[in-house]
């Protein structure tokens, strides 16, 4: 029995049928037929973001014309890169970042008004239980590293102070690795800290002078930015996470204007208003002053919060 008995329906004639409304599928209509199957979508919001992503993967696909091998490299870039990730390594995050792409997810969502503080990316080093302390404390538990003062205040967007805003600082050693990445090493929450504000919203404690170092390298990230001609190395800075009631979360660094990397920082989260000015303070003066018993480096810097 012939297809048209059986179906009922009329054979028609494929060849004049337009693609795009027939559903089958050419290289001139494959956006439409991908996103016209997914029109029952259950979720709107899903289903226009993978109409935007599968539109835009097609384009890169018809404008790059890999090769079946190529196309299987970039699976297994994938693959490899999905292998690496388990509860303490996260290679799509870093993957993420270092395309640019951490930074621009946070920059669509913290539209602050201006002169309110940036932020920029999290990274994979913060640790949730880092102990609190009094202000002035010093968050170096070994000792290792060129003594630094922080200090500065945590402003509203008028220049008032913020009382009890919560800051949350964390930092790499002199050898550009965290506590984490040495366990056995560095004392547990070594190079971390919490610190409360009062009234006057200042806020001060001791660290040790950051250094650039390079993100986690040894994976399929680290392969790509070799093959792009790219560095891993990310400028010196200081991690902070500022909260307050009423006011929108600062998750940021401030940065060393000095360090060779500033200008290329392998994952994009420097910018112009994150620039500190890291001092060294010789004088005797105010090394007895401020209780050090050497020159030490001198880092003020405030932030400033916008309200929700
Ligand atoms: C960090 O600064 O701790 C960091 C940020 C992004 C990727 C890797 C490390
Ligand atoms: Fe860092």
């Amino acid at each position: 029995m012939s297809n048209e008995h059986s179906t009922g329906r009329k054979p028609q004639d494929t060849d004049s049928l337009d693609a795009r409304d027939s559903g089958y599928f050419t290289e001139e209509s494959s956006i439409e037929a991908v996103t016209q199957r997914n029109k029952n979508a259950k979720d709107d919001r899903v289903r226009f973001a993978m109409d935007v992503i599968t539109r835009k993967l097609h384009e890169a696909v018809l404008e790059i014309e890999p090769t079946p091998d190529e196309w299987l490299s970039a699976i297994q870039f994938l693959t490899q890169t999905g292998h690496l990730c388990d509860d303490w390594r996260q290679e799509f995050i870093l993957l993420s970042d270092v395309l640019g792409v951490t930074m621009l997810v946070d920059a669509v969502n913290h539209r602050r008004p201006s002169g309110a503080s940036e932020n920029s990316v999290l990274g994979p080093f913060h640790v949730k239980g880092s102990p609190t302390m009094e202000m002035g404390a010093n968050i170096c538990q070994d000792g290792k590293g060129e003594p630094m003062l922080v200090h500065g205040r945590i402003l509203d967007t008028r220049g008032q102070p913020i009382h009890g805003a919560r800051i949350d600082v964390w930092q790499a050693n002199e050898d550009g690795f965290y506590d984490v990445q040495q366990k056995g090493i560095q004392p547990e929450f070594n190079l971390r800290g919490n610190f409360n504000t009062a009234a006057d919203g200042r806020f001060w404690f001791r660290g040790v002078k950051p250094k650039f170092y390079p993100i986690p390298d040894d994976g399929t990230v680290g392969s790509l930015l070799n093959v792009l001609g790219r560095h891993p190395y990310r400028p010196a800075h200081l991690h902070f996470i500022i909260e307050a009631e009423g006011f929108s979360t600062i998750t940021t660094h401030i940065f060393d204007p000095h360090d060779p990397y500033i200008n290329s920082d392998a994952v994009f989260g420097v910018k112009k208003t994150l620039l500190a000015e890291f001092k060294r303070i010789a004088d005797p003066v105010r090394i007895k002053d401020e209780g050090f018993g050497e020159p030490f480096w001198d880092v003020e810097y405030d932030f400033v919060m916008a309200v929700i």
